[in-house]
């Protein structure tokens, strides 16, 4: 092993925590089906027939370990993300644990080598030296996608040759949903070969009801806090700079909207806000030449803005543009390379754009004009993280500041610094938290390997709280699947997760962004910590903490609730917490067949909010309604039957949805509980006679 710093050395010893049942039972699991989610469209049903009516898996303890060798191979795909080498190393360590004779193969550079058939075999030895260490360098990675047809019967071919049974791929949005496509491939084909995806991506934009978040973002988010404090104290100290800092994270903006509550700069702009408000370039610099103009009305001449590497996507006029530009780009591509001059260039786009695009084309920096043309990614999208658009901003503000002081407004100065937050924060050292969950991803995806799964992601839920209360699971590939229109017809993807401008953190941000302009509120988190106080090395993102943090305040105010659920009346308000604790939260749509007649119960639920309609045989009279602190789904549970009636939501509802299994440990456990729901399961099987 070649010279590695104390750091790494010590890192390397360090033993990532695992959920509970991992790490009293290793692979000795045993996989619990849950409920079936509702498929986005009727049209995801028919293009991913095999994928999308798979239940929500979670595991309990099971007797033995598995039986038979698992051969898998491992990817990784897109973007550096902290953690990416425990996934391969949590994947290679529970196989391994699991038998003896498992493998894991590491396909080379990304999804192209699997096509290339560039591969290692990954030994104990070849591992070691990457445990708890940041970078993708241990296999590498590379952006090629696997969609075409061609290229999955390739991945089949190699795969075969290498003898392998399953495929774990590592990525973002569009890996999972190539995942997903292989999985629905090879079952169409009778391939014996699994596909399970990991969600990994720096950018936080790779989750929802069922993701928590993707591994990566809790370390990078982690980098770029301690530069931008390091930054405002800068700041602060000489008095005489303004920071205008762009971030990283391609389209969403949770890596700014994280570093804002985590240091609390003068401005942050959010693209999600800049789009849902339709804010022009032109309005951006206005608001920020206002805060600058307000601090130097107070002796300020300082400050920090922080701005998302994808905000010009989501500016209106040049979110035209770029398409516009797209399109020309894909069509006269060779025309275009072929003018002699710059200026010929910029006049043949002149001629070719729409006026509007024309005029904020010709508005911009030579430079910013040129980093628009650049080479588009694999994907066709515009490299945002070579647009400089904090120089743009910068530009645009200092022009509004010259006017207003020949106008007499503003008497300050501004003096600007550009920074780009982006790259730095890849490879960094994975943090305690995503050591962890990378790990316990890895855990979890050769578990489901072991149960024979394909076309599901794996996850971890409850990751606010600390490891031993960890919840590994799957969750089907192909409910996370949405219709998109791309290259002129709807095909199924996994949607990227914008910010939520009525969600929790972007609220909390809201609360403050006012105070904040104007007055210094800066906070300095310092580097992260790998040894010490759980408070400083275990530290949440606080995406994370508003998101999920509340689970415990949640589910009191929620057992509150459940407090006049007669069938719970006499549980005291642990056993009351502690149930809740092993539900799953559940928004359903109006219209939405939560239950359905003659289908495999696999649930327990209770109504939080709103109404359903219980059907009768007809699957059109309604016999009952179901409201609030009601429960439902007993009756399959209870009497090991297929449901005996249809449920549907009359109104959007919350739901506490519990598996099969949770619901029939607890019960067995708490005997009046048992009797109540046994009373209401035989009044309801007489009410439906
Ligand atoms: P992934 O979505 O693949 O995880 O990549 C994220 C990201 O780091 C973005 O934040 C950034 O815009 C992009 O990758 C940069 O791509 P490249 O590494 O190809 O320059």
């Amino acid at each position: 092993m070649e010279e590695i710093s104390v750091l790494q050395k010590e890192r390397s010893r360090y033993q990532p925590k695992l959920p509970p049942l991992f790490a009293e039972h290793g692979l000795a699991v045993k996989v619990l089906e849950g409920m079936v989610p509702e498929p986005a469209s009727a049209v995801v049903t028919e293009i991913l027939p095999h994928t999308s009516r798979l239940p929500l898996l979670s595991f309990g303890a099971a007797p033995a370990r598995p039986s038979r060798p698992i051969s898998a191979g491992v990817v990784l795909s897109g973007g550096q993300a902290p953690g990416g080498h425990n996934v391969i190393i949590g994947l290679y360590d529970a196989l391994k644990s699991a038998h003896g004779d498992s493998r894991l193969v590491g396909f080379l550079g990304g999804p192209s080598g699997i096509l290339e058939a560039k591969f290692l075999e990954l030994t104990s030895d070849y591992i070691a030296d990457y445990r708890n260490t940041g970078g993708f360098d241990m296999i590498q990675s590379g952006r090629t996608k696997l969609e075409k047809e061609e290229q999955f019967e390739k991945t089949a071919e190699v795969c075969r040759e290498l003898k392998l049974d399953s495929l774990v791929i590592i990525g973002g949005d569009d890996s999972n949903t190539n995942a997903c496509m292989l999985a629905e491939y090879f079952l169409r084909q009778g391939i014996d070969l699994r596909v399970i995806g990991v969600p990994k991506t720096i950018d936080g934009d790779l989750k929802n009801q069922r993701v928590e978040c993707s591994f990566g973002f809790d370390t990078a988010t982690k980098v770029y806090a301690e530069l931008l404090g390091n930054i405002e104290r800068d700041a602060d100290s000489a008095r005489k700079y303004w920071h205008f800092i762009r971030v990283m994270g391609r389209s969403a903006s949770h890596i700014a909207l994280e570093c804002a509550l985590q240091c609390r700069p003068n401005i942050t702009i959010i693209s999600e806000e800049v789009a849902a408000k339709n804010i022009r370039l032109s309005s951006l610099a206005d608001y920020m030449a206002g805060v600058v103009w307000k601090r130097s009305e107070k002796k300020m001449n300082y400050g920090v803005a922080v701005i998302p590497e994808g905000l010009v996507e989501f500016v209106p006029e040049v979110k035209t543009l770029i398409r516009e530009l797209n399109d020309i780009l894909a069509q006269e591509k060779d025309h275009f390379e072929s003018l002699p001059t710059d200026e010929d260039k910029h006049q043949f786009l002149m001629r070719k754009l729409s006026p509007e695009s024309a005029q904020t084309y010709a508005s911009m920096p030579t430079a910013i004009r040129s980093q628009l043309l650049e080479d588009r990614d694999p994907h066709g999208n515009v490299q945002v993280s070579k647009i400089e658009t904090e120089k743009l901003l910068g530009d645009m503000v200092a022009d509004r500041l010259r006017d207003w002081a020949r106008e007499g407004k503003f008497s300050g100065k501004f003096s600007v610094q550009y920074h780009f937050f982006g790259y730095e924060g890849r490879c960094a050292a994975p943090s305690n938290f995503d050591a962890d969950y990378a790990y316990s991803l890895g855990y979890t995806a050769a578990a489901l390997l072991a149960s024979g799964r394909t076309g599901y992601m794996a996850v971890v839920r409850n990751l606010a709280r600390p490891a031993e209360q960890w919840l590994p699971g799957g969750v089907p590939l192909a409910s996370m699947m949405t219709l998109e229109r791309r290259h002129g017809r709807e095909v199924p993807v996994i949607k990227k997760a914008l910010v939520d401008l009525e969600g929790k953190p972007f609220r909390e941000f809201l609360r403050h962004r006012e105070a904040w302009e104007v007055e210094n509120h800066y906070l300095y988190p310092g580097p992260i910590q790998y040894y010490g106080p759980s408070e400083i090395c275990d530290r949440r993102t606080k995406v994370l903490e508003l998101e999920y943090g509340q689970n415990l305040a949640d589910s009191l105010a929620r057992s509150n609730l459940l407090k006049d659920a007669a069938f719970l009346s006499e549980l005291n308000e642990e056993e009351l917490a502690k149930f809740i604790e092993s539900s799953q939260r559940l928004a359903v749509e109006k219209g939405w067949v939560v239950i359905r007649r003659g289908e495999e119960g696999r649930a327990f639920y209770v109504v939080v909010e709103g109404e359903l309609e219980v059907l009768g045989p007809d699957d059109r009279t309604v016999i009952a309604t179901l409201k609030k602190n009601e429960p439902f789904g007993e009756i399959a549970l209870l009497t090991d039957s297929p449901r005996t009636a249809t449920v549907i939501a009359r109104t959007d509802c919350e739901l506490l949805m519990w598996d099969k299994q949770s619901f029939l440990d607890f019960i067995s456990e708490h005997g009046p509980v048992e009797e109540q729901l046994c009373q209401l399961c035989i009044q309801r099987m007489e009410e439906q006679r």
